[in-house]
């Protein structure tokens, strides 16, 4: 696909629900028994993979007057016979081992070649521990995943080695059906959505912040049917962000975006890179609005940006700032949807900049603004986010050729014509 480069770019983009608390929303809801809504259900092709899991596994769904409603069945949900196509979707494949430890019987989870690709033994070594039967693929357990669960899974207490979200999801919600109360420690703050999300479905959880970790105490319980107020994906926001900020002629606004600080470090990267950034926040959640700004570098760590999914885009921005940015302890980049370490290298030298790498670090040669970048082609793989960052650089630049941008709808299907609304 050619992607041209915008003359102007103003207006309002509503970016889709989040993605993350779309997949617990969904998940939580086949838990419980009876009726729950949910409004602003992300329509990416990842969250229904996962409404179509929860569906095989025995929860019934229909939309109603803009809202979806889900009907957990009262007796609980039962394997399905047919396996459980995950698609392109890690946080379905990892919270679902979770959620299947109180699903009796055998599961077979699988996904396409990029989530085939991905490592499974994070959440398998604890869910393991718990009781569980997971079998995959050589030492990383990758999928087709074999999941058998026992009767009852037996309490933990874990800390978890890596900052991942979707392991402490994995683990909390295995922790429903355990035999007693279970602990989760991590030492980087990451998403809170499972753990808030499950406090407001009824189940006893004590959570307790210390320096820049967290512990979560968590009875087993059945969660209560509820109903579920999606705001829109701040990471989705990220790209419409770095995008107003390096477009020369540009002011964008995003609404209603989840505003909570594990979500939102790339904010505070920007504006310390001197971005025009305003943002009016109430109750966790922000209208944002950003214009054309000149960049100076900075450094950035990956432990402000949990999950590290801005870094792509902040490469783009960091092509477009005078000075040289550093990206420090990026080895998770690594096992994303694609090799994202290599991929965002690979793009802010086709933009034109120079880069150095040591390590899980690397640091990226400012260009001074979006019109100094080249006019480039690149290959974005399996992965939603490459295609958007490239889709940023290209239409704040000088255009670009993209090999294949399919993947842009496993979690923003109008990506494309939400940019051409602003033209
Ligand atoms: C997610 C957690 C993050 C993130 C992913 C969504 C989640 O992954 O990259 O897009 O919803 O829990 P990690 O847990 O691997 O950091």
């Amino acid at each position: 696909m050619r992607i041209h480069a915008a003359k102007s770019l103003k207006g309002i983009v509503r970016v889709p629900g989040d993605k993350s608390i779309s997949h617990r929303a969904l998940m939580l809801s086949a838990l419980a028994s009876g009726t729950s809504t949910i409004t602003g259900l992300s329509h990416g092709e990842d969250v229904q993979a996962t409404k179509q899991i929860v569906e095989q596994l025995g929860a019934a769904t229909e939309v109603f007057e803009g809202q979806l409603r889900v009907i957990g069945p009262d007796q609980g949900l039962r394997a399905s016979e047919r396996e459980l196509y995950c698609g392109n979707s890690g946080t379905t494949m990892r919270l679902l081992a979770g959620l299947l430890g109180g699903v009796s019987g055998r599961h077979v989870l699988t996904g396409d070649e990029s989530l085939s690709r991905r490592p499974m033994n994070r959440v398998a070594t604890p869910l393991r521990q718990m009781g569980l039967n997971i079998e995959g693929t050589g030492e990383n357990t990758l999928a087709p995943l074999t999941i058998v669960s026992p009767a009852s899974l037996q309490a933990i207490s874990y800390v978890v080695p890596i900052v991942s979200s979707q392991v402490k999801s994995a683990i909390l919600l295995a922790a429903l059906f355990a035999s007693g109360p279970s602990r989760v420690t991590e030492s980087i703050r990451t998403r809170r959505h499972t753990e808030e999300m499950l406090q407001a479905a009824g189940i006893l959880i004590t959570i307790t912040d210390s320096a820049e970790g967290r512990t979560i105490e968590i009875q087993p319980g059945r969660p209560m049917a509820h109903e579920w107020d999606i705001p829109a994906d701040p990471s989705q926001a990220a790209f419409f962000v770095v995008l107003g900020i390096i477009h020369p002629e540009a002011n964008i606004e995003i609404p209603h975006v989840y505003f909570a600080p594990e979500r939102v470090g790339y904010l505070d990267v920007l504006r310390r890179m001197g971005a025009d950034i305003d943002i009016d926040e109430r109750n966790e959640l922000a209208d944002i609005t950003v214009s054309s700004s000149v960049l100076r570098a900075t450094s950035i760590h990956a432990n402000e940006i949990p999950s590290v999914d801005e870094v792509p885009v902040l490469v783009v921005a960091a092509c477009a700032a005078h000075g040289n940015t550093r990206f420090e302890a990026m080895g998770e980049l690594r096992v994303k949807e694609s090799d994202r370490f290599a991929q965002s290298i690979a793009l802010a030298r086709a933009l034109g900049s120079t880069v150095t790498v040591s390590g899980d670090d690397f640091e990226v040669e400012g260009l001074g603004s979006a019109i100094n970048f080249r006019s480039f082609s690149f290959a974005a793989e399996l992965d939603h986010r490459m295609v958007m960052a490239s889709a940023v650089a290209g239409i704040a630049g000088a255009g670009a050729e993209l090999d294949d941008i399919s993947t842009v709808a496993s979690s923003y299907p109008g990506f494309f014509s939400d940019v051409d609304a602003l033209k």
